[in-house]
């Protein structure tokens, strides 16, 4: 190694850290570690974080640890919170040329939800204002894809999702369906509620420190791929939903903000097999290339 680190000085440590990382180290790792340890120092000598604020930090990190579990992230719902992880949906879908933006894919998502009938149902014995939602999927081109898969999963009434609720099986409000080929698609399900982030970690105490609230507004995920497209992690709210301006893990895009429309007929309601008042909402995903 060819740095000296003998006389190791407050203006030059920051330096002396970057230059031990190889010449021929790999060029994203080189360009990654050099910007992390600049930021790190910089925000360090910004704040002139003290011994026990620094200890206070790591230990905020050990208990970030110590939460997480396969099936509850908390340094995911960290970076949530913090606006990173839509930081890094912006900054890593720029120019996307019309497509769908893309919004968090949350700790909720499970593999394998059960294949339901373009035109199926979520509802089945679930409690909550009834509703359809259909769309296309087309490419930023306009053309309609057919084939394209939509997975589909959202909290029930009481607020949560099957993985967080003993009592609701595990497939509950979790589909997936393929569209026509006219990209069409359409489901009917319950209208989702707002709920909370859990807030039982080091995620939530940071957001009480904060003077913040962890409630997400309503909203239904999707993921919708087809072959030849990049894929589309993102969530469909209702613009009238009181938390819409104040997303806790600020997830919520313009473009993404719908409206659940309410409809009044009961003939209409019949055709989709529900019964009226029952929402609408209409969206077409738009995908990129891959
Ligand atoms: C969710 O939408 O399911 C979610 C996203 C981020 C943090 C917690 C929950
Ligand atoms: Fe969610």
């Amino acid at each position: 190694m060819g740095f000296r680190m003998r006389h190791v000085a407050e203006d030059s440590l920051t330096d002396s850290v970057v230059a031990t990382l190889a010449e021929d180290a790999e060029p994203r790792f080189r360009e990654i570690m050099t910007a992390l340890i600049r930021h790190l120092h910089g925000f360090a000598r910004e704040v002139e974080l003290s011994k026990e604020e620094w200890l206070a930090a790591i230990e905020f990190l050990y208990e970030t640890g110590r939460k997480t579990t396969r099936t509850r992230n908390e340094f995911i719902l960290l970076s949530d919170t913090l606006g990173l992880s839509s930081l890094v949906d912006m900054t890593s879908s720029r120019g996307g040329d019309g497509a769908t933006e893309a919004s968090v894919l949350g700790p909720f998502y499970l593999d394998g939800a059960p294949m339901i009938e373009n035109g199926g149902d979520l509802i089945r014995g679930n409690a909550g204002e009834p509703g359809v939602v259909s769309g296309r999927v087309t490419a930023t081109d306009g053309a309609p894809i057919a084939g394209a898969l939509l997975d589909v999963w959202q909290n029930a009434a009481n607020g949560l999702y099957s993985t967080e609720d003993p009592d609701q099986p595990d497939d509950n409000l979790r589909a997936r369906l393929r569209t026509d080929a006219e990209g069409r698609y359409r489901f009917t399900t319950i209208r989702p509620v707002p709920y909370t982030v859990p807030e039982d970690g080091p995620a939530g105490a940071m957001l009480r420190a904060m003077g913040r609230h962890p409630w997400r507004p309503a909203h239904i995920h999707f993921r919708v791929s087809a072959s030849g497209c990049r894929e589309l992690i993102t969530e469909l709210y209702p613009d009238d939903d009181r938390y819409i301006d104040e997303d806790a893990v600020f997830g919520v895009r313009k473009s993404l903000a719908v409206p659940f429309t309410r409809n009044d007929s009961a003939e209409e309601a019949a055709r989709y097999n529900l019964t009226a008042p029952f929402f609408e909402l209409r969206y077409n995903f738009v995908l990129r290339p891959a």
